[in-house]
């Protein structure tokens, strides 16, 4: 069987899983080949509780941009010590940010979506490739109704820009799922979310957003939302 076919099978199989269930049947197969990419999102927050819980040998790593808000670095910080969890920062190549600096400016993003592209390629890109490496499948907090450009997202699939397995266990959680499951067991969060903030990103491209507003409407909010990812998911 060739991996798209296993992949058709296992989202069969799993249809109608809880989100444990699918981290279980990931981690025990996968082992130290798997690990949970977190933004340090509500979603994340969750995977982080269920993942220490079932699986506390598992790997979680985040890409640190540099110019994520203090809340996040706190969050972090917080999260890691209240699950005796260490979280894997990665950072972008020093050398390449002084060379994007110095040639297009320290707030380029503003200027072009190609200059945006090129910004998030260096700061999360190349370090979410450094930190897939050795990995044979990751974990990602994604949800189906987060955006236009996530509709058609499966629980698996496979990441044909990183050439490894992906797994998304909330993929059809709503905010709402998300907000019950994150209040009814206490778990940590970015103190920006109670501040009108939704979806939270770096801190220059990431702004609150009003009641009603889409969820990602504060994400590179000059960017129609047709074209608002980073590549981090691309497809
Ligand atoms: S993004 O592509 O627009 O930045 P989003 O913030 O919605 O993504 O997060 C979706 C998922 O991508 C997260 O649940 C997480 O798995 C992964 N992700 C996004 N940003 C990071 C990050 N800085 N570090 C690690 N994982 C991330
Ligand atoms: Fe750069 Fe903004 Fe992308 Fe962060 S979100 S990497 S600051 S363009």
């Amino acid at each position: 069987m060739d991996i798209q076919e296993n992949i058709d099978l296992w989202n069969k199989q799993l249809e109608q899983a809880t989100a444990e269930d699918i981290i279980a049947f990931f981690t025990s197969r996968f082992r130290e080949k798997i690990a949970l990419s977190s933004s340090m999102g509500l979603e994340d927050q969750v995977l982080t509780s269920m993942l220490v819980a079932q699986s506390p040998e598992t790997g979680i790593f985040t890409l640190d941009t540099a110019r994520l808000f203090p809340e996040t670095y706190d969050l972090i910080d917080l999260t890691s010590k209240k699950y005796k969890k260490p979280i894997k920062v990665f950072f972008p190549d020093p050398a390449e940010v002084e060379e994007m600096v110095a040639e297009k400016g320290i707030n380029l993003f503003y200027d072009s979506i190609g200059n945006r592209k090129l910004c998030c390629g260096i700061r999360k890109i190349k370090p979410l490739q450094r930190a897939l490496k050795d990995l044979d499948a990751w974990i990602t907090g994604l949800r189906r109704d987060q955006s236009v450009t996530r509709t058609e997202m499966n629980i698996v699939e496979w990441d044909g820009n990183n050439g490894l397995i992906k797994v998304n266990p909330l993929i059809n959680w709503t905010e709402e799922d998300v907000w019950k499951y994150v209040n009814d067991n206490n778990i940590p969060f970015n103190k920006l979310h109670k501040k009108g903030f939704a979806s939270i990103g770096c801190q220059p491209c990431t702004h609150a957003i009003a009641q009603g507003e889409d969820l990602r409407a504060g994400r590179w909010w000059w960017e129609n939302p047709e074209t608002k990812e980073c590549g981090l998911h691309a497809r």
